[in-house]
């Protein structure tokens, strides 16, 4: 009695294992048969059998409808390139049906960027373009405009087209937003009204000021004093020789330098009023307004401490065609300790760190 149960009880798993093994053989013809069937087609189509066994190798089966309508001479560079990714395939195809004489690293690189690039026809520029990290999508025509008619790395074509800066300098200008406080920028693109005053200005005494214009904004004042002090500590001494100055001085200053220099050289120099940062009261001119004061221990002691206290090299040498103006290694701006750690790190000047980090 006990044996005839156990047999039954038997019989079941028999039943099912004889039915998975059915279906298994099945499963077996049908995706021989889908690959008999593919391989057929594709040579049908032209690929050789090398070619034909490297696609069955690399695409999957779900993507075979994609393949296997015409002959596409780059597919197998296409598949086996380095940064292929297979979630991306179709949109590979679409974009290759428009760009079947671009480069086939250039086509993933633009398409892995993620960004809607259809209506951009491929190229190498654009493919290192979207590779570079400080690339913001509304630019892209302006970086292609740039990038066509200079012969510049991507990463430059970017930090100039970032800053504005592939515009004529003071055109395209507008107000800047005040809001930003600390960040705010001004340059040649972006200016204050010509009433603008901090409400927060406060005096240098003459440990740390040696000129007229004493004034900054209050956190600003109080980090250049902590980097003063900090600065005594290595034996160096740090003075402001020129801080807060209000639109009217400006006025004054510009027109003397023109009358000296005339406008096209005292615009490498010298803010038009309103365009000035110093009527931020963020900004400091420290010892010597002298292209000698590079080579101080001075000027080597700020470029590698004034982020630590929130500082940063204004107008740094190399970045001329970014920030406007010639190297000025004691022009200092105030940004707060965070930005300007970022800033010092990253190699950025304010124009690229706005771009990217506040605008964007
Ligand atoms: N020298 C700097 C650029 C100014 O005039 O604000
Ligand atoms: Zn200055």
């Amino acid at each position: 009695m006990r044996k005839k149960k156990r047999k039954l009880k038997k019989k079941p798993f028999i039943l099912m294992f004889i039915f998975v093994c059915f279906v298994l053989v099945v499963l077996f013809f049908i995706n021989n048969k889908t690959n008999v069937n593919i391989e057929d087609k594709l040579s049908d189509l032209g690929y050789s059998s090398n070619e034909v066994k490297a696609i069955v190798k690399n695409v999957s089966k779900n993507n075979y409808n994609l393949i296997s309508k015409k002959y596409n001479k780059s597919l197998v560079d296409l598949i086996t390139a380095n940064d292929y990714k297979e979630e991306n395939f179709k949109k590979y195809l679409e974009y290759y049906d428009n760009n079947s004489k671009a480069n086939v690293d250039d086509i993933i690189a633009i398409i892995n960027s993620g960004y809607d690039l259809t209506k951009y026809p491929a190229s190498s520029l654009l493919a290192s373009l979207v590779k570079e990290k400080y690339y913001i999508h509304k630019n892209v025509t302006r970086y292609l405009d740039y990038g066509n008619s200079h012969d510049y790395l991507a990463k430059k074509v970017i930090a100039i087209v970032n800053a504005k800066a592939d515009y004529a300098f003071y055109t395209e200008t507008e107000k800047t937003n005040i809001k930003d406080d600390n960040l705010v920028l001004v340059n040649k693109f972006y200016h204050l009204s010509d009433s603008y005053e901090p409400d927060d200005l406060v005096t240098l005494s003459s440990k740390y000021n040696q000129g007229a214009n004493n004034k900054m904004r209050k956190d600003a004042a109080d980090a250049f004093m902590k980097m003063v002090d900090g600065a005594m500590l290595d034996n160096i001494i740090l003075k402001n020789s020129s801080a807060y100055r209000s639109y009217e001085y400006q006025v004054n200053l510009y027109d003397r330098y023109v009358k000296r220099d005339g406008k096209k050289k005292a615009d490498i120099y010298s803010a038009r009023p309103g365009y000035s940062e110093h009527q931020t009261g963020l900004c400091t001119d420290i010892n010597t307004v002298d292209s000698s004061f590079a080579n101080t221990k001075e000027a080597k002691w700020l470029a590698d401490n004034s982020y630590k206290y929130g500082f940063i090299l204004r107008f740094p040498k190399g970045k001329e065609d970014i920030t406007g103006y010639k190297y000025e290694p004691w022009h200092y701006r105030y940004v707060g300790e965070e930005t300007a750690k970022i800033i010092y790190d990253e190699d950025l000047t304010l124009e690229e760190y706005y771009a990217y980090y506040i605008e964007k």
